[in-house]
């Protein structure tokens, strides 16, 4: 066989969490519930689900490539111009365009120590140079991060709230970075979660796109508007820096059927309001259930929990799963005594904890 190029014999295949058809197939259980992929449990918006129906009867058609109305819609949900707009097939999609744009070998490429994998993935696909900085606090140490910038660097990926930690970096700490970082660095701020943080001192990035900075965020549909098996997400950031990854862009990377969803999860305010709602409602069950069964967690901006459970995470998310509950291991972010949760419906949390008070107590 033809040998790959040698960085991608470094790579690991992507492990998302188990389907819940696998655990089935594979245990034979049923009545199966999933907190392991960060999704939201309220599903997607009902009118999300009717633009589905009605878009059905045109996928004969190919998607409109430049999606016109979703950008206009997001352009003015954001307050700035379609150009300044990337859609990609998932953020993930966006995030492997910037690499793919940006990173030669031997290029640097900086991120955090236990941030979101994916940074490490299109960092080896193009043959860069990882510059890992470790955390402090499970947070990203921006400090350490802009101290690590050499004549080398082309990228530094920062996720804001980070997965699976759930931390933050602040506005304050966040100015202060940027003051540091050269004109020819490019700042990507992964914002998947962004409509789930509630804390006024998150940083409202889009001003250093609207600055002309180097510099892109990215979010999606796939959290809050519970569309993440139809993946769209989105990068924002300056025209010309959209020009170039739109080069880079598949033609057809985001479904016809995937820009109506999205479309209409946009306009469904209420549906956001309601799944942030049970969001924080759901935390608040979470911590004190943890806080009685004695465990270590890490408090969260997201829609998940990084909890320590005092042994290995992989054991206990193996107990679980024969207890029909998935959740994440993430020994592969360095976190091997803990799991990540996502927050469910009440009766998903409820079915959680008592499955993990069983498993804690035969310990
Ligand atoms: C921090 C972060 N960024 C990006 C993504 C990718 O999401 P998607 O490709 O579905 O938009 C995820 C998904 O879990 C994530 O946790």
């Amino acid at each position: 066989m033809l040998k790959p190029k040698p960085s991608i014999d470094t790579i690991q295949p992507y492990q998302g969490g188990k389907p819940i058809e696998e655990v089935q197939r594979e245990l034979g259980i049923t009545d199966i519930i999933k907190l392991a992929s960060n999704e939201n449990p309220l599903g997607p918006s009902p009118l999300a689900v009717q633009a589905i129906a009605e878009s059905a009867t045109q996928v004969h058609l190919y998607p409109d490539g430049n999606a016109y109305y979703l950008k206009s819609d997001l352009a003015q949900h954001l307050g700035i111009s379609p150009e300044s707009l990337i859609l990609g097939n998932g953020s993930n999609d966006v995030l492997q365009l910037v690499a793919e744009a940006y990173l030669a070998p031997d290029d640097e490429v900086i991120y955090a120590a236990g941030a979101f994998v994916v940074y490490s993935l299109v960092t080896k696909l193009c043959s860069a140079t990882a510059v890992v900085v470790p955390m402090v606090n499970d947070t990203h140490d921006l400090p350490a991060m802009a101290a690590a910038i050499t004549d080398k660097t082309k990228v530094i990926f920062i996720a804001n709230p980070n997965n699976p930690t759930g931390t933050m970096v602040t506005a304050e700490e966040t100015a202060a970075f940027m003051e540091q970082v050269p004109d020819d660095v490019l700042v990507v701020f992964d914002e998947a979660y962004y409509e789930y943080v509630a804390r006024s001192d998150y940083p409202q990035t889009l001003s250093y796109v609207l600055e002309g900075r180097n510099f892109i965020i990215t979010r999606t549909f796939s959290k809050i508007y519970g569309l993440a098996g139809l993946r769209i997400g989105y990068g924002i950031a300056p025209p010309p820096l959209v020009e170039t990854l739109n080069r880079v862009r598949q033609p057809f990377n985001c479904s016809l059927v995937g820009q109506a969803a999205a479309r209409a999860a946009l306009k469904d305010t209420a549906h956001v309001k309601e799944s942030q709602k049970s969001n924080a409602t759901g935390k608040a069950f979470l911590y004190k259930a943890f806080d009685s069964m004695g465990l270590r967690y890490v408090e969260t901006e997201g829609n998940f929990i990084m909890l320590h459970v005092d042994q290995s995470g992989s054991d206990v998310a193996d107990a679980l799963l024969r207890k029909g509950v998935i959740v994440r291991p993430i020994a592969g972010y360095g976190y091997p005594d803990a799991v990540r949760v996502t927050i469910g419906t009440q009766q998903e949390n409820e079915r959680f904890i008592e499955a993990l008070k069983v498993i804690k107590k035969r310990n």
